[in-house]
C-alpha cells in the first residue's frame, strides 16, 4: 500500500499496481537465485531494481519477460493471474526487454528493425511508405532525431538503443524493461535517454530500470526495490533514500567502509612508452578513429588515467599497443629497450596485459567453464611436465581470484554465460591478474560491477601498483578516474590535450581538455 507521506509524483493514490510478482523462487543447479521475491509496479511509475552483482536483478526480469519460468509465485498484470511462457507472450502482454546487447539487424534500416516480423500491410505486401511514416512518427513522439532509412550499422550504441525503444513504443507496451541500458553510455546520451524515460512514462508506460550507477537511479526512479542474495531487501520510495543508504541496503556496509586510496605511490623507472603513434583509417569505415601523434610512457608502480569522451581514441590507443590492431606508426620501448608487438601474442610474451571494453565480443569464452577461462592465459605457468596442467596450482589460483575480487560462482565448473554480467567481468579482469604482468591496462574495467565490487577493482589497482606494476586505466568515469590515477592524461579526437597530477586536476577541469564545442555538439546530436 501507498505510504501517504512519502508516495512519489507519478504514483496516484488509491491506485491499484499494475503488476505484481508474489513470492518469486528461482533456483538454476547450485544456486538459489531468488527466494520469495516481491515486487510491484504502478502504470507510469520508473521502478529501480538494485543490487549487488549475482543479486538476481537479471534473473527476475528474464522470469517478468518469459525467458524462464520461477520455480513458485505468482504473477498478477491488471489485477489478473498471468502465465509467462515465452518472451513472445510476454511481447503480447505488453511487456518487452531492452537489453545491453542489442536484437538489431545491423544491415537494415531504422524503419525495418522497427517493425521487424509485423509490417503493416500485411499478407506478405510490404506499405513502405506506411512504416516510413510510422516510424517518423514514433521518432517524433520519442523526440529523436534518427532518419528511418539510416542502416542501423551506421548508428552509434545510444542510438541503436533509440531504435530499440521506437520498437517497443511501437508494440504498444505497458512496461519496458531495461537491464542495465546506461553502461555503454556516455554521460550525454545517458541524460537524453533519461529525457526519453520521462516522456515515456507521461505516456503512461511504466519502467522497470537497473543499473549499477546509484545516482542515476535518485535521479530517475520513483521508487526502487533493492535485491541481496535473492531476497527482498525493501521497496523504498526515491525521498527517502540517499546514496549512502542504498549503498547500506545493497551491500550492508556503509560506503565509507569501502575501499578509499590512501597510499602514495612509489614510482620506478619508466616500464612503457609509447611515441609517435598515429593511424588514418580507412574513410569507408563512419565509426573509425584517427590517432595522431600520440605519445606517453608510464612507471613501474605508477596508475596512469586516460580520460576522454566515447570516440576519443582511448580503447584504439590500447589496442594498438597490445598488437590488436594494425597502425600507421609507432615506437614502443618496454623498460628502455624497444620493442615490436605485432600481436596480443607478443604482447603477453613481453609482460602486458589488456582488460578489454567488451568481454562479450573478446574477452571471455562464454562456452566455457570458469576454471578454463581463469586459467586459459596463464596456462603456460600451471603446465608442469609440458602438458599436464598442474590442479592443486589451479585449484588454489581459482580460490585466491574468487576470494580477492569476490567471484560469485556455485564451482569452478559453472559455465561464464551463466554468471552474473558482474561477475563475468571480474573473471576477465581475474585471468589477467593471474597473468601477473608487468604493464597492465584496463578499459572500463567497472563497467557494470556494483559499487562494493567496484571498491574491490581499485583496491586491487592500488595493490598492483604498490607492487610496482605499471598500470593504464581507460574509464569514462570522471570520479573513478580521479580517484585512483596517480596522473591523468585527457583526449580528444585522437590527439593527447592534456596531462595532470592527480592533485592537479578536477572534473571540470578533465571535462574541459575532453570536450570542445564540436566534440560537445557532436554527442548531442543524437
Ligand atoms: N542460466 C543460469 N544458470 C545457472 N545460474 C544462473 C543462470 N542465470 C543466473 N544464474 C545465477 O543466478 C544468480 C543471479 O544472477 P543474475 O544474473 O540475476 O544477477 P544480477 O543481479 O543481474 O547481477 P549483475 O549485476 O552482475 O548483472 C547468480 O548467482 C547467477 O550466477
Ligand atoms: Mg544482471
Amino acid at each position: 500500500m501507498i505510504d501517504l507521506d512519502a508516495h512519489p509524483q507519478r504514483i496516484r493514490v488509491g491506485e491499484e499496481p499494475i503488476l505484481m510478482m508474489e513470492h518469486i523462487d528461482k533456483s538454476f543447479p547450485g544456486v538459489q537465485a531468488l527466494s520469495a521475491v516481491e515486487m510491484n509496479l504502478y502504470r507510469g511509475e520508473v521502478h529501480g531494481l538494485l543490487g549487488e552483482n549475482g543479486a538476481g536483478k537479471s534473473t527476475l526480469m528474464k522470469i517478468l519477460s518469459g525467458a524462464y519460468r520461477q520455480d513458485s509465485g505468482t504473477i498478477t498484470l491488471n489485477g489478473e493471474p498471468v502465465e509467462i511462457q515465452n518472451p513472445l507472450e510476454a511481447q503480447r502482454l505488453g511487456i518487452v526487454t531492452i537489453y545491453q546487447e542489442f536484437t538489431l539487424v545491423p544491415s537494415l534500416t531504422v524503419a525495418e528493425n522497427v517493425f521487424m516480423g509485423r509490417e503493416p500491410g500485411g499478407r506478405g505486401l510490404l506499405d513502405w511508405s506506411a512504416i516510413q511514416r510510422q516510424t517518423e512518427t514514433l521518432m517524433w513522439r520519442l523526440d529523436i532525431d534518427l532518419k528511418p532509412m539510416t542502416l542501423v550499422r551506421n548508428l552509434s550504441v545510444a542510438e541503436q538503443q533509440m531504435v530499440e525503444i521506437a520498437r517497443a513504443l511501437s508494440i504498444q507496451s505497458q512496461i519496458i524493461i531495461m537491464d542495465e541500458p546506461t553502461s555503454a553510455l556516455s554521460e550525454h546520451e545517458t541524460q537524453r535517454l533519461l529525457q526519453i524515460i520521462r516522456e515515456l512514462t507521461a505516456q503512461g508506460i511504466s519502467i522497470i530500470f537497473i543499473t549499477h550507477h546509484l545516482e542515476e537511479a535518485l535521479e530517475i526512479c520513483d521508487r526502487v526495490t533493492v535485491l541481496r542474495d535473492g531476497r527482498n531487501v525493501g521497496t523504498e520510495p526515491i525521498n527517502r533514500l540517499s546514496t549512502e543508504r542504498l549503498i547500506r541496503m545493497m551491500v550492508g556496509r556503509s560506503a565509507s567502509e569501502l575501499f578509499q586510496r590512501r597510499s602514495q605511490h612509489r614510482f620506478g623507472d619508466v616500464a612503457l612508452s609509447v611515441g609517435n603513434l598515429n593511424h588514418t583509417p580507412d574513410t569507408r569505415d563512419p565509426n573509425a578513429i584517427t590517432l595522431q601523434n600520440i605519445s606517453f610512457a608510464v612507471r613501474r608502480g605508477e596508475i596512469l588515467g586516460l580520460a576522454g569522451l566515447i570516440g576519443a581514441g582511448r580503447t584504439e590507443i590500447a589496442r594498438a599497443i597490445f598488437g590488436a590492431d594494425e597502425v600507421d606508426s609507432m615506437d614502443l620501448e618496454i623498460n628502455g629497450e624497444p620493442v615490436t608487438i605485432r600481436s596480443p601474442r607478443d604482447a603477453i610474451r613481453l609482460g602486458l596485459g589488456l582488460v578489454p571494453e567488451d568481454r562479450k565480443q573478446q574477452a571471455l569464452f562464454l562456452a566455457l567453464a570458469v576454471r578454463a577461462n581463469l586459467s586459459i592465459a596463464s596456462l603456460s605457468r600451471l603446465l608442469r611436465f609440458g602438458e599436464f596442467v598442474n590442479r592443486p596450482a589451479e585449484n588454489e589460483l581459482i580460490e585466491e581470484y574468487r576470494r580477492k575480487l569476490s567471484i560469485r560462482m556455485a564451482t569452478p565448473e559453472q559455465r561464464v554465460s551463466n554468471l552474473s554480467g558482474g561477475n563475468q567481468q571480474k573473471v576477465v579482469i581475474a585471468r589477467w591478474l593471474a597473468l601477473q604482468p608487468q604493464v597492465l591496462i584496463v578499459d572500463e574495467p567497472t563497467r557494470g560491477i556494483d559499487v562494493a565490487a567496484k571498491a574491490e577493482v581499485h583496491q586491487l589497482l592500488d595493490e598492483l601498483a604498490n607492487q610496482g606494476i605499471a598500470v593504464i586505466m581507460i574509464s569514462s568515469e570522471l570520479p573513478e578516474i580521479l580517484s585512483i590515477s596517480d596522473r591523468i592524461l585527457t583526449l580528444r579526437q585522437g590527439r593527447i590535450t592534456g596531462e595532470f597530477l592527480r592533485a592537479q586536476a578536477s572534473e571540470e577541469l578533465l571535462m574541459q581538455h575532453m570536450a570542445l564545442d564540436e566534440a560537445v555538439s557532436a554527442q548531442v546530436r543524437m
